[in-house]
């Protein structure tokens, strides 16, 4: 401080001193040029840390001729006549010498240092025609005296500094200005009228500044003005007639103001006009149809404005326009077809809207680099907008950006083709189905949004193609299987979001290796082993991990086991009465997710008494047994373990009706030969995901005692894995051996229809339509399985599972035909848990038991749905049995009342009582009463008939 201080000393004594010696020089020897005086001293007020200005000697006698940097002269007056020192890097202030430059012209300090504020000397220049001080840190109020003599200034810009206070009303008297630029500083209160009526006046920018007030009438007498700029300030009022006369205006910028009214109608006169920006204020009306008529537009900037109505045809004039920003207004209607002869168009931005139909097929068709149609509202549904694709090659469009809209359909695999995209922004629309492998085609994404949507099936391995991608959002949709291995070779990655969706499977080791990440949420999947060690993994933090019961690290506060290969515990008390795919919801401690080289490990366990088993062994005897017999196949599971030398030579069959049976990778559990499995009903199911990916639901029989022999085994499993239908879950293959039985099922990811009708939160619980989708969808599957002569026995709502689309499935079906035989005893001590729903038939052994006991359950099934409520509800003191409760409000006339009340006012009774009576009519005791399946179809078909048109309903 001290040491700043005696420099700040010295400084202002060598400055004195100096003045002192200017002055006393001049007075001694008056021919001496002042140009070198003034030059000296202006020197000696500022630093020049770079030595810019060493070329400045006061031993020179003139400034003209001895090489002096930045210094022009006259030469024939031999006086400087401009003075250029532009990003000199010199700091300090203007000091006073440069007033004694009397036939300086230009004088431009842009882009240095200086501080302080302008010295009113520096206008008593009376040549001065240009002063440039941009680009500093001048600050203080500009003092009217400043442009006192300005007769010849032609440009001033004092743009980029800190300057304050209001605009010198003076700078309006000065008649020959024909460039002002005051942009970027603090300027306030409201502009000198005299600015506004300058005539000779070519370019204005009060740009960024603090001021206010209205524009004034008159402006027409700017008629040399070409650009204007009043951007980013806080100008109100309507804006006058009068620009619409500067026939030579090409660019008007009042964005960022808070200007209302209409657009001005005399703008429609600047054919040469190609920048107009209104954005950011509050203009409001139509826009209005001669906006056509600006022909020269090439930006067109209406956003964030109150504008209102349809974008008028005429835009489709505007054949030089390029960039078309309308985002943020109240647009409605479609983006006029016309539009489609707007060649030149580059970007166009028509998000935050209320526009609606479909995305007009000429966007693919131009050379358009960028598309955002975001938050246009979700009323409406907009079909497919991305089938379009299909039909024409893009290869210009960087940006895609359709969030927030009601677009629905599938990604089609022509996104592909679009080589040129860096963006594509799909979040918050209903598209359904999976993520086509051709996403790999578009090589220059750098950012892929697709979070909230329905999106199903894997994360493509082709994404290993988008090498510069940086973001991956996928969030909030339906995707399962693992995180493909390929992800980790996009080293460009530094925001990946995976967040809420079904994800399975082990994470790959080598995600470590992404250097560049920032965040990579995981959470709320069904991931499960060991977060992948080192990097920005072991900073993760557990929110972005959190609601994956499986997985275990230092982030997740759960150790894993010490070596590997690491054992998989199992909890006896595995659930009993789980069904195909119930399980993934709740994984709670009695349900475990095992991959299926576990399962077959559980199997082996089962026969080896001692020791424990490897099953990356197992996986890898599979494996090389794969190539020899590829459809099915035989392997021994314990025979070859060095561990477990005692075992006899009990042999596992595993078949896979789709052929090649697919083994999870990177299972190297263990199991303890302790474990035991739970036991009850049919079976306990887990799910898990095979290499290919593809997630089955695993059902070990827990009958397995009273199985059959495994020839009768088999060829029941068989029949019932031919029998295929879209409301069956589909069974897929079978694990045997004489103590262990596994089916392998299709998963069904929507999980029961017992929960979404009991369990479902707040208000998410499924409307009419959906209701009625899954009673005929269960109609369907009974129909078809009992044409095949299957009775599927078991019917009750955890056996029918809902896809991700809503459609229902029934699982579960025909197991019985496992069993040696139908012995009612142990059916229905089987079927106990279904409680409610078996017909009063089983209850009577003289009754031959046929397919119309499914009708019963089905009957009761419905009612369930209908009304929402369990078969049986025990309450305090009382057992209520639905159909009876639902029969007795019938004959009451009050049927109405037992619907659910979540549907309230949202179903149409003309279904919904019909329904309510076909269930009765099935739940007849008499069982020649009940109809067929095949009859309750046609039935229901006719219900919906008549109420087609009510689909909003639902
Ligand atoms: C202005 O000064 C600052 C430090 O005071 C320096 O970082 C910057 O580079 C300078 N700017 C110019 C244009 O010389
Ligand atoms: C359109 O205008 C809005 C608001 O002024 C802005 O945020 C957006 O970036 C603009 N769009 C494009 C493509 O420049
Ligand atoms: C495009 O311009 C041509 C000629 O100017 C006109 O005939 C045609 O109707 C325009 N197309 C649309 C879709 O408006
Ligand atoms: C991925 O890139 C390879 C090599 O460039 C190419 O052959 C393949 O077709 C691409 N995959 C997709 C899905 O486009
Ligand atoms: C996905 O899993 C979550 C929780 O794990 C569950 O709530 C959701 O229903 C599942 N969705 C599908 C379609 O399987």
């Amino acid at each position: 401080m001290r040491a700043l201080f005696s420099n700040m000393k010295g400084f202002l004594l060598l400055v004195w001193l100096l003045e002192v010696v200017c002055v006393a020089v001049a007075a001694v020897n008056p021919s001496l040029n002042d140009d070198v005086l003034g030059l000296i001293v202006f020197k000696a007020d500022i630093r020049d840390p770079k030595g810019k200005l060493a070329s400045w000697s006061e031993d020179d006698e003139s400034a003209c001729g001895a090489g002096w940097v930045g210094v022009k002269c006259n030469p024939r007056s031999n006086r400087v006549v401009e003075i250029n020192l532009d990003g000199f890097s010199l700091s300090g202030r203007i000091g006073r010498g440069l007033q004694r430059l009397q036939f300086l012209r230009k004088l431009s300090l842009a882009n240095n240092n200086l501080t302080g504020g302008i010295n009113s000397n520096i206008a008593r220049i009376d040549s001065l025609r240009v002063i440039d001080l941009s680009g500093n840190s001048l600050s203080g109020q500009v003092s009217d005296d400043v442009f006192r003599q300005c007769g010849s200034l032609r440009a001033v810009s004092l743009a980029r500094n800190r300057f304050s206070g209001s605009i010198p009303s003076a700078l309006g008297a000065c008649s020959a200005l024909a460039a002002i630029d005051l942009s970027n500083n603090q300027f306030s209160g409201s502009v000198p009228s005299g600015v506004w009526s300058l005539s000779a006046l070519r370019s204005l920018d009060l740009s960024d500044n603090l001021l206010e007030g209205e524009i004034p009438k008159g402006v027409e007498a700017m008629k040399n003005l070409r650009s204007v700029s009043l951007a980013r300030n806080r100008l109100t009022g309507n804006v006058p007639g009068g620009f619409g006369s500067c026939s030579l205006l090409r660019s008007i910028d009042l964005g960022d103001n808070s200007f209302s009214g209409s657009i001005p109608g005399d703008f429609k006169e600047l054919a040469l006009c190609g920048y107009l920006s209104l954005r950011g204020n509050a203009f409001s009306g139509e826009l209005p149809e001669w906006i056509g008529e600006m022909r020269g537009l090439e930006t067109l900037d209406l956003s964030n404005n109150g504008l209102t109505g349809q974008v008028p045809n005429s835009v489709g004039n505007l054949q030089s326009l390029k960039m078309l920003n309308f985002s943020g207004n109240s647009f409605g209607g479609s983006l006029p077809e016309s539009m489609a002869n707007c060649t030149k168009l580059l970007v166009l931005d028509a998000s935050r809207n209320s526009m609606s139909g479909g995305l007009p097929l000429w966007i693919f068709k131009s050379d358009l680099d960028k598309v955002l149609l975001s938050e246009n509202g979700a009323s409406g549904s907009k079909k497919s907008p991305l089938i379009s694709l299909a039909e024409v090659a893009v290869q210009s469009l960087q940006v895609l950006d359709l969030s927030h809209n009601a677009f629905s359909g599938e990604i089609t695999s022509a996104v592909g083709g679009l080589s040129s995209l860096h963006v594509l922004n799909l979040a918050n629309n209903s598209l359904i189905g999976p993520i086509p492998a051709a996403i790999g085609g578009a090589v220059s994404l750098k950012e892929l949004v697709l979070k909230k949507n329905f999106l199903i099936g894997k994360i493509p391995m082709s994404i290993e193609n988008c090498t510069l991608l940086t973001t991956l959002s996928l969030s909030q949709n339906w995707l399962s299987g693992p995180i493909p291995a390929a992800v980790a070779k996009l080293t460009n990655l530094q925001t990946v979001d995976l967040s809420y969706n079904n994800l399975t499977g082990n994470l790959p080791k080598q995600l470590a290796n992404l250097a560049n990440l920032l965040a990579f949420n995981l959470s709320h999947n069904n991931l499960q082993g060991e977060l992948p060690a080192g990097g920005f993994f072991n900073t993760i933090s557990p929110t972005s991990v959190s609601g994956n019961p499986s997985l275990c690290g230092a982030a997740v506060n759960k150790s894993c086991p010490a070596v590997l290969p690491k054992p998989i515990v199992l909890n006896p008390n595995t659930s009993t009465d789980a069904s195909p795919g119930a399980l993934p919801q709740n994984l709670g401690h009695k349900r475990i997710i095992l991959s299926i080289s576990a399962l077959i490990a559980i199997g082996a366990a089962a026969v080896i008494v001692i020791g424990v088993i490897s099953i990356t062994v197992l996986n890898l005897r599979v494996r090389s047994s794969t190539s020899r017999d590829a459809g099915a196949l035989t392997f021994s599971a314990g025979d070859e373990f060095s561990r477990s030398p005692t075992t006899d030579a009990n042999s596992g069959k595993l078949v896979m009706f789709s052929g090649e049976p697919d083994f999870s990778s990177g299972a190297h559990a263990l199991l303890n030969k302790d474990c035991e499995l739970g036991r009850g009903g049919f079976g306990a199911v887990y799910q898990t995901v095979l290499r290919d990916g593809h997630s089955v639901a695993i059902k070990k029989l827990t009958v397995s005692s009273l199985v059959k022999s495994q020839e009768d085994f088999e060829r029941e499993v068989k029949k019932l894995g031919k029998i295929r239908h879209q409301n069956l879950v589909e069974l897929e293959g079978y694990y045997w051996t004489p103590s262990l039985q596994l089916l392998i099922y299709e998963y069904v990811s929507g999980g029961s229809l017992y929960k979404h009708l009991h369990e479902g939160s707040g208000g998410n619980f499924l409307s009419w339509n959906e209701r009625f989708n899954v009673i005929l969808g269960t109609a369907k599957a009974l129909a078809h399985l009992h044409q095949s002569n299957i009775i599927h026995y078991n019917i009750k709502s955890t056996n029918v599972l809902l896809d991700s689309y809503g459609e229902a499935k029934i699982g579960d079906f025909g197991l019985a035909r496992l069993l040696p035989m139908l012995d009612r005893y142990v059916l229905s001590s089987k079927i106990q848990s279904a409680l409610g729903y078996m017909a009063p038939e089983f209850a009577c052994k003289t009754v031959k038991i046929t397919e119309k006991c499914d009708v019963y359950g089905f009957g009761i099934l419905v009612l369930e749905i209908v009304t929402g409520k369990r078969p049986v509800e025990y309450m305090e003191d009382d057992v209520v049995v639905l159909c009876d409760m639902v029969r007795g409000a019938l004959e009451e006339g009050r049927v109405e009342e037992c619907i659910d009340e979540r549907l309230e006012g949202k179903f149409p009774a003309e279904e919904a009582i019909p329904v309510m009576k076909l269930g009765l009519i099935c739940t007849s005791q008499v069982p020649s009463n009940r109809p067929d399946m095949g009859e309750v179809v046609n039935i229901l078909e006719l219900i919906r008939c008549p109420s087609e048109g009510q689909e909003e309903l639902g």
